[in-house]
């Protein structure tokens, strides 16, 4: 069978041929419909994140998958089930207690493996297998989207994360503000629109037209360009956020965040960084926190719990969302397109840009036809 992967050395993604694999007792044979391609991705193929699986020199990418059940193995799937398979697996020397629990989410790295990312291979092959308790069922009319579940319940569990640390008094959100307008920034704002937050908005950097920005406004948030407005001005440009989500992967934003919220808010880091040395004032963000009862939490993965939570949400997000979002799905002969960086996309620490219609916000590689 094709498989898309990253091999050791390697700066861009190829197709391999690989044997189809073949599932164990309790595992689920999976025929892949598509699978999407996020800003982790890009980090893996770039050697910033991630590993191989141990004594391999190469990585089968893709974390975020939908497909249809090809071999139930006396499990309680059917053939012709869609289904989508959460990330994280036990590591080489067996199960823990964070998997025991459900709660693979809550593993230290050290204690869980990541398909597609960090040492075992992932699903953007024609076939994969999954033990069936790791894989979660989808409707039959959400397979096109059912790659979005994934980062759809990153969203969900930081949520959960984010109001169980404000449970302990009578807490009413109705600001919230997601830093970055990536695939997981969009998809975050869309799932609180959803929830009913009063006002929302979404910080980038981007010049109009755009269409990340047409979505944004589309969905009813307040677009705000971190080059005129940096995230400590916002309390006082627009207001103070009970929730802030940060989605963009740049540092400075994790401290800046608390800035940010409103007395009694909560901010959720999401975005995975690099090591980067700057100065902030410690003492001022350590009054603010006490003063103001103000809490960070910090969130990665997600669980089966999630993942049901994702399908539920996935399935009330407006249709022109999602096509919008999408801005391509694309077969195997054209795989290069979907991994293409947009010239649009910065590092996360570039300063200046250049001027590109071409936004890619959501790609996605398409195995089989639906
Ligand atoms: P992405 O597509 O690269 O999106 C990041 C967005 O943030 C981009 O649109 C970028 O703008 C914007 N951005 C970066 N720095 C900014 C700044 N200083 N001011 C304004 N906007 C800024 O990545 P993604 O897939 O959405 O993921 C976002 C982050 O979350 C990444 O760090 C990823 O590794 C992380 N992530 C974490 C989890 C988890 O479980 N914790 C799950 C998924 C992803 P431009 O496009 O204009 O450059
Ligand atoms: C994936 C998560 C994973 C995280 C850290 C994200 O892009 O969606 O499942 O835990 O990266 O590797
Ligand atoms: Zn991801």
């Amino acid at each position: 069978m094709k498989a898309v992967v990253v091999r050791q050395g390697e700066s861009a993604p190829t197709v391999a041929e690989l044997p189809r694999p073949e599932p164990g007792p309790g595992e689920v044979l999976v025929r892949t419909l598509r699978v999407g391609v996020d800003g982790t991705d890009r980090e893996v193929i770039e050697g910033n994140h991630g590993g191989y699986p141990e004594g391999e020199d190469y990585l089968v990418l893709g974390h975020e998958a939908v497909g249809v059940v090809a071999e139930a193995n006396d499990t309680v799937f059917e053939e012709g089930d869609v289904a989508v398979p959460t990330v994280r697996r036990p590591p080489a020397d067996g199960s823990n207690e964070y998997f025991e629990r459900g709660e693979p989410d809550m593993a230290p790295p050290e204690a869980c493996v990541e398909r597609g990312i960090d040492g075992a291979h992932g699903f953007m092959a024609e076939y994969f297998t999954s033990p069936a308790d790791l894989l979660v069922p989808v409707p039959e009319e959400l397979a096109e989207w059912g790659f979005l579940v994934e980062p759809v319940s990153i969203a969900e569990k930081a949520l959960e994360h984010a109001a169980a640390a404000r449970s302990a008094f009578d807490w009413n959100p109705e600001s919230a503000l997601v830093l970055g307008n990536g695939s997981l920034g969009l998809l975050t704002l869309a799932t609180l629109e959803s929830r009913g937050y009063d006002r929302t908005y979404c910080l980038g950097r981007r010049d109009r037209p755009d269409p990340t920005i047409d979505v944004i406004e589309e969905l009813g948030a307040t677009y705000v360009d971190s080059r005129r407005t940096s995230v400590p001005e916002i309390p006082d440009a627009y207001e103070p956020m009970d929730l802030v989500y940060e989605a963009t992967g740049y540092a400075k934003h994790a401290f800046e965040t608390v800035e940010a919220l409103a007395p009694g808010g909560v901010g959720a880091l999401l975005g995975v960084p690099e090591s980067w040395s700057f100065e902030i004032d410690g003492g001022r963000l350590h009054e603010e926190f006490v003063m103001n009862n103000k809490t960070l939490v910090g969130s990665v993965n997600s669980n089966v719990g999630h993942f049901e939570a994702a399908v539920e949400t996935l399935a009330d997000l407006p249709g022109w969302l999602l096509d919008d979002l999408v801005t391509g799905v694309h077969g195997l002969d054209d795989y290069e397109a979907a991994f293409a960086t947009d010239a649009n996309r910065r590092s996360a620490r570039t300063e200046t840009r250049s001027r590109n219609d071409e936004t890619t916000i959501k790609t996605a590689l398409q195995f089989a036809q639906i």
